[in-house]
């Protein structure tokens, strides 16, 4: 009889991190070991009753499946090396999306995917794709999505620990100073963010992009398989806490109705309709914060007669630590057996 699995959570301070400790016990994932891994600055810190070690190639002997959510280059270097020592890597981070052997996974839009993984990866995607790729992905199923435009309302958890710092530490400030700043008090926004917004999520790539909207058009690309999905994203941080927002307005070749829109979302997996405006009920940050599902409102017909909506989730669950848990319940799902492969010859000692 399978007694569980060895789990690493790589990143377990972190935001993200910290986040993913809690689904696991409150989703009964079957753990038999928890190892929590961060930087030197974090050893012998308590968590949850755990004592958190360095992340080394010893870390990873043994474990079944590891999860990362920790900064890009540091999952560049690990997470191979956590494969090579015979766990599945879960990935969290930018490093491996785009990689034709890695599978970027929603498991509501593409577990079967997870199979596929000759490098011994896993991608999680970005959470503003997350947040509107849960209720996209069954409206393209039904009627081909053709052009994706969007723009999003991004919260500072996004930016892990430091921008939840920044904002607090701002709303302080405003609230003393009864008036807004002129410099941001913390380096994850180069702008104030209280009582402010910031049209550039990021950093700037060709063509005046951000990195933010450049992965929202990769990431739609490869989760549903149509690598000439045309996508043009604004993305903005705005100062909330915790959920990612985005408006979406799309073209498919079959024009749907928005009761036609609207039912087929009512019967999507991870989709909740909070659709009454007469009512003042449409999804705000508040709504989808702390919760799993995507919640979808406003749908309409726009000017353009697109099909419009907004979407919200809370980024650091279904856009990071909770898909990374259904990643690895489905994982588990699929292959009931899955243990340590034991390290692979050649990997560093
Ligand atoms: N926040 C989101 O909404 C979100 C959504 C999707 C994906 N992600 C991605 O998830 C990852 C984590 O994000 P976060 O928001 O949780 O960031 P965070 O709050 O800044 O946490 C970063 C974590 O990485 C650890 N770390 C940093 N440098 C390390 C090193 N050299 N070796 C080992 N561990 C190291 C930190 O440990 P110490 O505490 O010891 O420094 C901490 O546990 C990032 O790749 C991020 O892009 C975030």
């Amino acid at each position: 009889m399978n007694n569980g699995y060895v789990v690493a959570v790589v990143g377990a301070t972190g935001a993200v991190g910290r986040e993913v400790l809690s689904i696991l016990e409150s989703r009964k994932f079957p753990v038999r070991e928890l190892r929590l891994l961060a930087s030197a600055r974090s050893v012998g810190r308590r968590i949850d009753g755990y004592t958190v070690a360095a992340v080394t190639d010893a870390a990873f002997d043994g474990c079944d499946i590891a999860i990362f959510d920790v900064p890009d280059a540091v999952s560049k270097e690990w997470a191979p090396r956590a494969a090579a020592r015979g766990a599945v890597a879960i990935d969290n981070a930018g490093t491996f999306r785009q990689d034709p052997d890695v599978p970027l996974v929603i498991p509501e839009i593409n577990a079967a995917a997870i199979a596929h993984r000759p490098r011994g990866i896993i991608a999680n995607p970005n959470c503003t794709t997350a947040t509107f790729i849960v209720p996209i992905a069954p409206l393209h199923r039904a009627f081909e999505l053709k052009r994706l435009f969007g723009a999003s309302y991004q919260s500072v958890s996004g930016a892990g620990q430091p921008g939840i710092d920044q904002l607090w530490a701002e709303v302080r400030a405003v609230v003393e100073r009864g008036e807004p700043l002129h410099q941001p008090l913390g380096t994850a926004f180069p702008h104030p963010i209280a009582l402010n917004v910031i049209p550039s999520v990021g950093s700037l790539r060709e063509g005046g992009h951000t990195s933010e909207e450049v992965k929202a058009l990769a990431e739609t690309r490869k989760i549903l398989g149509h690598p000439t999905l045309v996508v043009g994203m604004t993305c903005v941080r705005v100062p909330t806490l915790v959920s990612h927002g985005v408006a979406v307005h799309a073209e498919f070749e079959r024009m749907p109705t928005a009761d036609e829109a609207r039912e087929v979302l009512r019967g999507a997996p991870g989709v909740v309709v909070v659709d009454d405006p007469q009512a003042n009920r449409v999804p705000t940050a508040l709504t989808a914060a702390g919760r799993d599902p995507s919640y979808v409102g406003r749908i309409r017909i726009d000017g353009a007669g697109h099909l419009a909506f907004f979407a919200v989730s809370d980024n650091l669950r279904k856009g990071a630590a909770l898909n990374t848990v259904q990643i690895a319940e489905a994982l588990i799902e699929a292959e009931p057996g899955l243990r340590n492969r034991g390290t692979i010859a050649g990997a560093p000692r």
